[in-house]
């Protein structure tokens, strides 16, 4: 076969008709570097996302109220590792080591989901975390199953299907605890308080203040903006919230249309806060993993100097 050598022009060309015409970007493929480096970004801070958001469930595993409540916990914390797993492996197709990605984290270069940044203070919190937490990433993870990049559309088919378990699964704590005693119903209702707010600033600024919402609309890596998103995820849940009796923090609240809401104000002061490294737990989370990666250097060894022998 005779191969025929494309210009920048031309390469550029076919890349965006791929784009057009919904093909996927596969790693051997020409892309911008604009592309490649923007995709970076997003899947190794989502990678980061996952594996940082094992710790504040993490806290809860020796103290599950029932041995059913810790395996399910424990196989929940699992796939969030193996879904941190997915998307290195992603990631690292776009010519970057898992190595630079862990030290872009560790120095502070790299960010992770912001509502890993507060505490988890009782059972109810695993609840929430797993009914809002999981519930806002599917939301935006659904559509990146649709992403452009072939190797990060595939690894949200599989992530998605785990995280809608995690998401009943948080629900049901929630539901359980509704269906108990006035004490628990207080405790429910505290954890939705605290979470709620956090889980909204998930999906990021509103889109006017997103810099990176237009490349990555344009180059079909964010199916939906951050303000669609976060409405999208509003909408679902407050009729869950209602049929437990629990009620949604937040006095500005209207409904607008049939399973259509308009929320009160999000407190951009503290989303910035917490991502700029002064949230409650940031300091903590990042040093737990630190901490984590340097205890597993034997690890690390032990199966590099494996896989060298058996070479
Ligand atoms: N937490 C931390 N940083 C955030 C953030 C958040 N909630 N929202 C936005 N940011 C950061 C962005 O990363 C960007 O900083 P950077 O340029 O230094 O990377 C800056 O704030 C401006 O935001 P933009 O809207 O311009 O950024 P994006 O277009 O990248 O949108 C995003 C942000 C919606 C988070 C997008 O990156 C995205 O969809 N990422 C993939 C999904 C993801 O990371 N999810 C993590 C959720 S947790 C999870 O999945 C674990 C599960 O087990 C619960």
């Amino acid at each position: 076969m005779i191969e025929v050598e494309l210009n920048q022009e031309e390469l550029l060309k076919e890349f965006e008709d791929k784009i057009a015409n919904e093909v996927k970007i596969e790693p051997r493929d020409w892309m911008p570097d604009e592309y490649r480096n923007h995709l970076i970004r997003q899947i190794s801070q989502h990678a980061h996302s996952e594996v940082i958001g094992m710790q504040p469930e993490g806290n809860w595993i020796s103290r599950a109220p029932s041995l059913r409540s810790k395996k399910i916990l424990l196989a929940k914390i699992q796939d969030e590792g193996g879904h941190g797993l997915y998307l290195y492996g992603a990631a690292e197709t776009l010519g970057v080591s898992r190595d630079q990605f862990i030290n872009w984290l560790h120095e502070g270069k790299a960010k992770y989901a912001s509502v890993f940044n507060y505490p988890s203070l009782n059972w109810a919190d695993v609840g929430a975390i797993g009914w809002l937490v999981d519930g806002a990433a599917i939301t935006n993870q659904v559509s990146l199953q649709r992403t452009s990049y072939g190797p990060y559309a595939r690894a949200m088919v599989r992530i998605c299907k785990e995280e809608s378990f995690h998401q009943r699964q948080g629900y049901e704590i929630m539901w359980k605890m509704m269906e108990g005693t006035e004490d628990q119903k207080r405790m429910a209702q505290d954890a939705l308080n605290r979470w709620w707010w956090p889980a909204l600033m998930m999906f990021g600024p509103h889109d006017s203040e997103s810099p990176n919402t237009g490349n990555a609309v344009k180059w079909k890596i964010k199916r939906e903006s951050n303000d669609r998103l976060r409405e999208k995820f509003i909408n679902k849940t407050i009729p869950q919230a209602e049929l437990i009796g629990l009620k949604i923090p937040d006095p500005n609240l209207k409904q607008i249309g049939e399973e259509q809401y308009a929320h009160g104000d999000i407190d951009w002061k503290e989303f910035w806060d917490v991502i700029n490294g002064n949230g409650p737990c940031n300091q903590q989370r990042l040093e737990h993993h630190i901490q984590a990666h340097q205890d597993g250097a034997w690890v690390r060894e032990c199966a590099n100097a494996y896989h060298t022998k058996s070479k």
